[in-house]
């Protein structure tokens, strides 16, 4: 479903991703790990394309997608929950929402609202309140909800359990597990790597701008060698 081939970002004169190539396929969960400052947020940055590239190819359902505006790849069905959540604190979850599904009908928009509820009952309950009340786990909620009104056939997360308490990281990937049953295809950034390994199909490790390891999450749950020098945790 989503092809990188030899990806190359830089800001300025210095590469942030070099020659990076991964693959998403259809119902898979994608696990994307590594330190900080390793180029996670750019790659995602990249396929999203709010980033300029210096070189490689972003396939998505077939179609090169390297240099398509935002908005369009949006649109075509590839959906982001940024870092940080970026939920807009000053309206309501509705709003929120509503924004998430700007690209779809009036009438897709009501209907998959509804879905939001159902799958987020916190949501529907407070719909009418200011976003900015929200708690870490319920504010993380609306972000993955928002990225869900647009109806998107990939979804891609960045950090969904960063600065969750430990019950609110089990939730965060209670929902990752709730959404593949569903069958939906996501890729995950985590620096969390044990919990991610165990939690996606495929993993891959992003080191310094490089792809360092990638294989089922079982098989790099067992190469010590990565945990111990750059994993952490
Ligand atoms: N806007 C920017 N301008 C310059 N350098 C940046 C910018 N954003 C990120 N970087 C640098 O690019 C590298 C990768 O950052 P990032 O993609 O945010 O990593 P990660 O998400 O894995 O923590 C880091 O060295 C970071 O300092
Ligand atoms: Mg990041």
């Amino acid at each position: 479903m989503l092809e990188v081939r030899g990806l190359t970002t830089k800001y300025g004169a210095i590469s942030a991703l070099r020659d990076v190539s991964l693959s998403v396929g259809a119902g898979e969960v994608v696990g994307l790990i590594g330190p900080n400052g390793a180029g996670k947020t750019t790659l995602l940055g990249s396929i999203t394309g709010l980033l300029e590239k210096s070189a490689g190819t972003v396939t998505f359902d077939g179609n090169d997608i390297t240099n398509t505006a935002p908005e369009k790849i949006l649109r075509s069905g590839l959906a982001l929950v940024p870092e940080h959540r970026r939920i807009f604190a000053d309206m309501t979850i509705e709003e929120n929402l509503r924004i998430g599904g700007a690209v779809r009908t009036a009438a897709e928009r009501a209907e998959t609202m509804e879905e939001m509820y159902e799958l987020f009952p916190v949501l529907g309950d407070r719909r009418s309140n200011a976003a900015g009340f929200l708690s870490g786990g319920e504010a993380q909620q609306l972000a993955i909800a928002r990225a869900l009104m647009s109806r998107p056939r990939l979804i891609m997360m960045d950090e969904p359990s960063l600065g969750l308490a430990p019950i609110l990281v089990d939730l965060v990937f209670d929902l990752i597990d709730q959404l593949r049953d569903q069958g939906r295809t996501i890729l995950v950034v985590e620096q969390n790597a044990t919990r991610m390994l165990s939690a996606a199909d495929r993993a891959y490790v992003l080191r310094s701008g490089d792809v360092v390891a990638d294989g089922t999450g079982r098989e790099l749950l067992e190469r010590s060698d990565l945990f111990d020098t750059f994993i952490g945790g």
